[in-house]
């Protein structure tokens, strides 16, 4: 028996490196990525076989309620970034660099980069932007630190932008997806674009298109894990398919839960230290 780990990518029980999202366009098994926030959700959809974790800087409005993600930090990405990494063993895990964290200078998306990394232990990070950010980009990538890019809608861009909306310029998202591709990232997110869109970026660049709200031609999809498993309150965006509705069983063990301390029938004896 041999005594050298299995390479990489080799079985599904292997952890996902970036080489192996390197290889996946045009192969048959789509790339499953998942954003969440917490060690609870990271194992879950570890052990259901999520290539990739992603700590994304959405966790501003699923976890904390806030109108857009522009308030969030870097000590609160690593914060829970830490949490993710612990629960994660077999996919990669992915940090959203935060508003005005990399968007100043390369050297400073470098040594954020860099805090990312040493601090948290996950395999990469991502950030928003195309043409512009590709200084960042390549800086970042000099330095042996992968990076995912993100390009489309750009949530960090709402005052600019003037909401969360469809982006349907194709000439800028090709010229955007590019320049990123050009940069060094090792993947890409297309955010909100029409299909036949994310289809022709996917079919023109060589690395990983993961797609939100781009239709079925990516390389890989990533949801939100409270969106889809039904835990976000509110009107759901259009591309967010619920795969449960765990709100309905949860408030309903909520109520139990409140019902029951009022009534003394919780704890039981059994419950209880004699
Ligand atoms: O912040 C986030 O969760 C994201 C994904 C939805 C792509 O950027």
């Amino acid at each position: 028996m041999s005594h050298h780990p299995a390479p990489s990518g080799t079985n599904d029980l292997a952890p996902v490196t970036v080489p192996d999202f390197l290889a996946a366009p045009g192969k048959k098994r789509l790339l499953s990525v998942v954003s969440l926030y917490d060690y609870p959700m990271a194992r879950l959809f570890d052990e259901a076989g999520a290539d990739c974790l992603l700590v994304g800087d959405s966790l501003g409005m699923v976890v904390r309620g806030e109108p857009d993600s522009l308030a969030v930090t870097l000590d609160e990405m690593i914060y829970h970034a830490k949490a993710v990494v612990r629960g994660a063993k077999r996919a990669l895990v992915v940090v959203d660099m935060p508003f005005m964290s990399y968007q100043i200078s390369p050297a400073q998306a470098v040594e954020n980069a860099g805090r990312i990394l040493k601090e948290t232990g996950a395999h990469a990070v991502k950030l928003e932007g195309g043409m512009r950010m590709a200084p960042m980009i390549e800086a970042i990538v000099n330095a042996d630190i992968p990076v995912m890019g993100h390009v489309g809608l750009t949530p960090q861009s709402v005052r600019r932008l003037g909401g969360f909306r469809v982006q349907r310029n194709a000439a800028k998202l090709l010229e955007d997806a590019r320049s990123v591709e050009a940069a060094g990232a090792f993947s890409i997110v297309l955010e909100c674009v029409p299909t036949p869109q994310a289809e022709e970026v996917s079919r023109i660049l060589e690395i990983p298109t993961i797609g939100i709200g781009a239709g079925p031609h990516c390389d890989g999809q990533v949801l939100v894990a409270h969106d889809l498993l039904g835990l976000t309150p509110g009107k759901k965006p259009r591309f967010v398919r619920q795969f449960a509705n765990l709100s309905e069983p949860a408030s309903s063990a909520a109520s139990s839960f409140v019902q029951a301390v009022r009534e003394g029938t919780y704890p039981a004896a059994s419950e209880s230290y004699q």
